[in-house]
This record gives C-alpha cells, structure tokens and sequence, in this order.
C-alpha cells in the first residue's frame, strides 16, 4: 500500500478502531488455547473489541493462524489484518541452542543463520513477529532468564544481537523473514537478588555503558519493535518512563518502531505504586510511548475515555497507530494478508535437512569444555580388526599425557542420557519426538560397548513436585536405578555422566536461591565416582552452575546448555572428537554461590586483592578468593594454543588515527582446533573508575596441528570512549593497555598512548 493510502486509512479509522490496534490479545480469548505466560489485566473487553484488536500473541501452526486471520479480518471494519506474534527464541520448531549458548560460539555468522531458519520456519507457519533478541545484559546467574541472553559482555551481545536480528529480518518483505522485537527495554537484566520481576538499580554510568549497547545495536541494525520491561529504573516502571522510551530509545538511539508492552506491564503500573489504577497506567502508557499495550487491556479499556476528555491527545494515538500501519505494510499484510496461504511451504521447511544440520553444528560449537584430564575424545573402538588393533595401541592422549588401558567401553549414565527435553525453557516443538537424545546420538556412531542407564531422577521430589512433574512413576525405582548405574560404571572403562538442572528451571519466573545440581544427582556423581574414577560429566543447564565439587569429582567436564533439537547427535559429535569442542563462556561460572553477582569487566576498587589470593582488608571474602571458577571467554579444546607476546606496529595514536595490534597463535598439539582469539582494552587512569578490562573485538581462527597464524586487531579512538565524570561520551588521552589471548583472565599485554588531539 502506498504511504498516501496508509495515510487516507488512518484517517478514515474510528477512535475505537485506532485503539483497537493498539491492544495485543492472548490467543486464548479468541481460540480457547495457546500459551499463557502472565496474567492478564482487569477490564473484561466487549465483543466489539475483541474483533477490532490489532495483534494476537502466543498461537502456532499456520492452518489455525489462517483461520483466525480470515475471521479477524471480516470483523475489522477496515479489515486490516492482524499481527501475530510469538516468542520464538532460539528456534521454532527445529530447535537451536539457548541463546546464552549461542553466545559462547562467539559467532555472529552462526547466530545469524540459526535465527534465518526459525524465521524462515516460523513465517512459513504465519507468524508476522517473533519477541526476540532478548538483549538484556546479564551478571546473576540466579535469574533464570540470563538462558535468553547472549551473555555478560556489552559488545559480544552487541555483535550477536545485530546477527539476530539480520538473521530474522533480512529484507522484512520476503515471505521467509518475521519481523524482531529486541526486549526488556530497558535493564531488565539485573534483578535485586536475581528474582525475576524485581526492581533494578543501576548507576547511570553502568546503565548507559554496560546495559544500553547491546540495545542500540539492535536498533541501529534496524529492528522492527522494542519491547518494555517489567523492572523499574530509577524508581519508574520502563512502561511508564518516558524519559526512557521516547528520550533514550526514540530519540538518542533513532528508534522508529513500534513499542510493546510486556506482558500485562501496562496495568501492572498499579502494582508498582505509579498509578492508582488502570485508567491511570493507560494513561502513563502512551505518554511514555508505549504503543502496543500487550495484554492488560488497560488501553481497550480506558484510552477512548481518556481522548474524549482531553486528557490523552488523539495525536498519541495516530502516531502509535501509524507505526502499527507501517508495520504490517512492511510485512505487505495489506496485499497479502495470509503471507503464506501454502501450508505445504510448512512441511517443507519444518525440520528440514538443512536447518537440522546447522542446528546441530550451532550446538556443537557452543558447547565450552572446562576440564580436560586426557580422557576426551573419548577413543572410538570398532569392535574387531586392525583399526580395534590400533585404536587399543595407541597409548597418548593429544595433549601428550599417557592413557590408561583401556577397551572403549563407556557407560552413559544419568537423566540427560535419554532424555528429549534438552531444547530450553522458551521452546514449545510440536514434534519433541523429533529432538535427539544423547543415547541416540551415540547409538548413531555404531559403536561397540556402549551401554545406558539413567541412574537417578532429574528432579528431586520436592521440586518435581512443584512443577507438576511426577517423580517417581512406579514408586522405589532410584535404589535399583543406582544400583544398576554403578553397575554399569565399575564394568565400562569409561563413565559419561549426563547431568543438569531441569529446562523449566531457568527461563521466565526461574530464578533460583542455590546454583546446584539436585541431590540426587549429587549422590549419583559420587557414588559412580567411588566405583570408577573415569568421569565424563556432560552438564545439560539454562545457567551458569556452581560446579566445584562437579569439576573435581570429574576427569572432564563438558557443558553443554540446552543444545535443542540436535543436541544429542551433537555432544556425540564433540565426545568422540568429531567435532572440536571450541565454546568460550559468554558468562562467568562462579565458585560458589555467594560470589554471585561476578563478572570479569567490573570496577576495580581501592583495594584490589589478587585474584587468586585472599587479604585481610582487601576487597574479596574472607573464606574465598575472588576469581570465579571459570571467567568469561574460557573455554578448553582438544589440543592446546600458545600466544605470542603482542606487537603493536606503533606505540602511540591521535584521534584519527589506528594501531595494529598483533599476536601469532599456534597450536601446539597434534589434534586440529578451533580459537577464539580475544582483544580487551584497559584505560588504567580515567576521569571515573573504569573496568579492569573490556571486550573489543573476537575472531575465531581454525588451526591444523602446529600451524601458526598472525591475528591482528585494530585500535582506534573511539573503541576508547566512555561515559566520563560529566556523562559526556568520550576519550582521554593517556596511557592504555591491549590485552589479547584465549580468555578473559589472559595476562598477554602491551602499552600504548592516546595523544591529545
Ligand atoms: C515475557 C516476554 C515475552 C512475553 C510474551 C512475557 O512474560 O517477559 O519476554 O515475550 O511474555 O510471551
């Protein structure tokens, strides 16, 4: 449609009408199902309405959204079609890994692709949005949504979120593309106490610094919508905060989209203490910008009231309206409002070949490796013959450490072993039955001497019950589940334990007071422990986890998050060294529990302890050092890599002008690999304290074994700006250091000075 047509619409459209399109229902009120994450407001809407509401959230399955949109439609008096949306967050129905997965491959080009194919699949089944990039910058692992962000770090979460969203919408008018919504705008990440919902305090410095970028990426890459938080900021609520909305977003950022709600978050303004009731909340919405009120119906029911008396300008209205307008013509709704009336297209592309393959290469890349005592790969024994021979005769690990005998039997133990809810909290496959599990995926290598059992629950029962999960089906299995599990671990020469926290234990309202594994999986590590010491523990998790005792207790330990449709074929791939493991933490484990908030780029303080040292008054705890268990961008690989010191090709640079710096990586052992070559900067004297280091650029380069290459970065003056003591974004001149190696803990460095202009 022509923007002059766009235009004589919205002029022709009633009060109600406008309005209409500003209300987003659940798919429940209008079909009887769907999913249901919140509750929804207190104004029940009239038939009217309901036939006039602009988008609809939480429906799948592309026959069911025809149907709806053709009823929709006849009602519209303008028959404009409906909007319909969905979280589709790391893939619709071929599962991807967990974006906090994604993070840790360090791979733009993978995050890209993985989101091309869930878009691609989810607007073959009628889908017009999808609520992602979940761009929200995360440091507590107790909150169970940090699953849905790309990590800890501003810039990897800047680079993957642009990929995302790249990914989803392309060129928005090819029928394989769903337009994005960057959410919890803004700070959402960062929780009091990691309980979701909570408020959030942040200082304007790290708000605008640490939490801000990764949005702005977003928008500058062009997406689509931005989606307000539940939290507040300074006290207000973001879907009543204008200066954040219409002054930070609109304004400093260029956004020019459409804003949503959260779920209910409009109305929830009376919770928070801003409004005194829905009337009130509608009210702050719109002037704060929020054009899509998602669910409360706190706009359908008080908006027209509030514009007939003068309270709202009609103005707020059409300009809310028209970006809704704008949307749905990008998507060429107004020609097509079906977009794909083939439901065909569906079969085709669901599950596809192709997008199973990457799904299955994108999980196997994320997976990060954080011990390794010479047991993996695991040896691949055919069961006779002159490769069995050789397979047995070769007595050296790749790292040069001696192996013990040993007849490539492995025990598969544990409730990840078989086990098909692997694809994360925020994904709802209509076919799970097509996600593979570990056992299959090992099944799939046609190996001898592999045998499975689970060992103990995934849930203890406390908690299963909880979550409305049965623990114990047929009553007084976990003795002879252990039992047969030790069993099995004393007689194979290998152990690999599948362990983790259940899916539904991270993601929305998943916040948790403790980073452990349950009990029962505890016992079952340490009793497999005390019969064979060979452990492999495979750790299946929404989270970072406070492994410590899992660490020491295991030969190696491999994490490998909530990997999806592919996950099992996948950590089979990496176990048995087809592929290489080469994840790097996109968040820090910590040691324990109590060091949680921790992340690598925090302020340095008045008295810095060593990291690895504990000081009577110096910053840290008395009963634990201060450095995490693994930092931020660690991650092992089945050979070794050594850095060169850095060169720079020159010491010292004006504005304008760039260095080069440099480092040549070898691998050092006999066994190909894939690195994450890691640039930090440090400005160690600056207007306000500034981080101990932070991440400004990544590359990943493959190496054959002994093979050396030069990977250089370059630095230039605005990589070192930053908010200073007047809130201005800038520079200083000064002396600043370049750190570059395998993780965020390297000590490779080298000086150079920023001249004054
Ligand atoms: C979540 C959003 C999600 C929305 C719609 C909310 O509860 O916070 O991230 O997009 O529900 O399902």
């Amino acid at each position: 449609m022509t923007q002059e047509k766009l235009k004589e619409l919205l002029q022709d459209m009633s009060l109600e009408e406008k309005i209409g399109q500003m209300i987003q229902l659940p798919a429940n009120v209008l079909t009887g199902d769907g999913l249901v994450t919140g509750p929804t407001g207190t104004t029940q809407l009239t038939e009217e309405q309901v036939g006039m509401a602009g988008s609809v959230l939480g429906i799948k399955g592309a026959e069911k959204l025809y149907e709806l949109q053709k009823r929709q439609m006849e009602k519209q008096p303008h028959h404009i079609p409906l909007l319909f949306m969905l979280d589709v967050i790391n893939g619709y129905e071929t599962i991807f890994p967990i974006p906090l997965a994604l993070g840790c491959t360090f791979s733009p080009e993978m995050a890209e692709e993985s989101c091309s194919a869930a878009a691609a699949e989810a607007a073959a089944s009628g889908l017009h949005v999808t609520f992602s990039p979940m761009l929200d910058l995360v440091r507590d692992a107790r909150w169970g949504r940090v699953m849905e962000s790309p990590g800890e770090d501003p810039y990897l979460n800047s680079e993957i979120g642009k990929a995302m969203v790249r990914g989803y919408q392309g060129d928005l008018r090819q029928k394989d593309k769903v337009a994005a919504c960057l959410k919890h705008f803004a700070g959402y990440g960062y929780p009091e106490g990691g309980r979701d919902y909570d408020n959030v305090e942040l200082s304007e410095h790290t708000f605008m610094e640490d939490y801000l970028p990764a949005y702005e990426a977003a928008v500058k890459e062009g997406c689509r919508l931005a989606m307000t938080s539940f939290n507040t900021i300074d006290r207000i609520p973001s879907s009543g905060n204008k200066r954040l909305l219409r002054g930070i977003l609109r304004e400093k950022m260029g956004f020019e989209g459409v804003v949503i709600s959260d779920y209910s978050a409009v109305e929830e303004m009376v919770f928070h203490g801003v409004a005194a009731d829905a009337r009130e909340a509608a009210k702050l919405g719109i002037e704060a910008g929020v054009d899509i009120d998602m669910v409360s119906n706190a706009y359908a029911g008080h908006l027209a009231e509030l514009v007939r008396s003068g309270e709202v300008p009609e103005k707020l209205v059409d300009e809310a309206v028209w970006r809704i307008l704008q949307l749905k013509n990008d998507l060429g709704l107004f020609e097509e409002p079906f977009r794909v009336t083939d439901s065909s297209l569906a079969k085709e592309l669901l599950l596809c070949e192709d997008f199973r393959r990457k799904a299955r290469e994108t999980a196997a890349a994320s997976f990060v490796l954080l011990k390794n005592e010479g047991i993996l790969p695991l040896r691949k024994c055919p069961d006779s013959g002159e490769e069995r021979e050789q397979a047995l005769s070769c007595g050296e690990t790749h790292s040069g450490e001696k192996k013990e005998a040993e007849d490539g039997s492995v025990a598969w133990i544990g409730p990840y072993v078989d086990n098909r809810e692997i694809y994360g909290a925020w994904s709802f496959p209509e076919r799970p039955e097509e996600t593979v599990t570990v056992k299959q995926g090992v099944e799939g290598k046609g190996l001898p001497r592999m045998s499975f059992a689970q060992g103990c629950y995934l849930m203890d029962k406390g908690c299963a019950t909880k979550f409305g999960r049965v623990p114990n089906p047929s009553g007084g299995q976990e003795e002879e589940w252990m039992e047969e599990a030790l069993k099995l671990a004393a007689s194979n020469s290998r152990v690999v334990l599948c362990l983790g926290e259940h899916k539904d234990l991270s993601g929305e309202a998943g916040s948790r007071t403790s980073l452990g594994l349950p009990d029962g999986q505890m016992e079952l590590l340490r009793r497999v422990r005390q019969v064979n010491p060979n452990i492999v523990t495979v750790l299946f998790c929404g989270r970072p986890l406070a492994v410590k005792e899992i660490a020491e207790l295991s030969k190696a330990l491999l994490v490998v998050w909530m990997p999806g449709t592919e996950g099992g074929n996948a950590v089979a791939d990496v176990l048995f060294g087809d592929r290489v493991p080469q994840g790097k933490l996109s968040m820090t484990f910590p040691r324990s529990l109590g060091q949680v908030p921790v992340y690598y780029n925090h302020l340095s303080t008045g008295r810095p302890n060593l990291p690895n040292e504990i000081h009577i008054f110096k910053n840290g705890y008395l009963d634990e050092v201060t450095a995490p268990l693994y930092p931020f961008g660690y991650g092992l690989s089945y050979t070794e890599f050594a850095y060169s010191e850095v060169r720079l090709d020159r010491q010292e640079m004006k504005a304008g002008e760039r260095i080069t710096a440099s480092v040549t990586v070898t691998n050092t052992g006999d066994a190909d690999g894939v690195e994450t070559v890691q640039l930090y900067l440090r400005d160690p004297a600056a207007s306000v304290a500034r981080p101990v280091r932070t991440l400004k650029g990544f590359k990943k380069v493959s190496l054959a074994p002994k093979e050396s290459r030069e990977v250089s970065f370059v630095i230039e003056e605005p990589m070192l700006r930053f908010y200073d003591s007047g809130m201005r974004y800038t520079s200083e001149p000064g002396s600043f250091e370049v750190l570059i190696g395998g993780s965020s803990d390297t000590e490779n460095r080298a000086e150079f000075s920023l001249l004054p202009a």
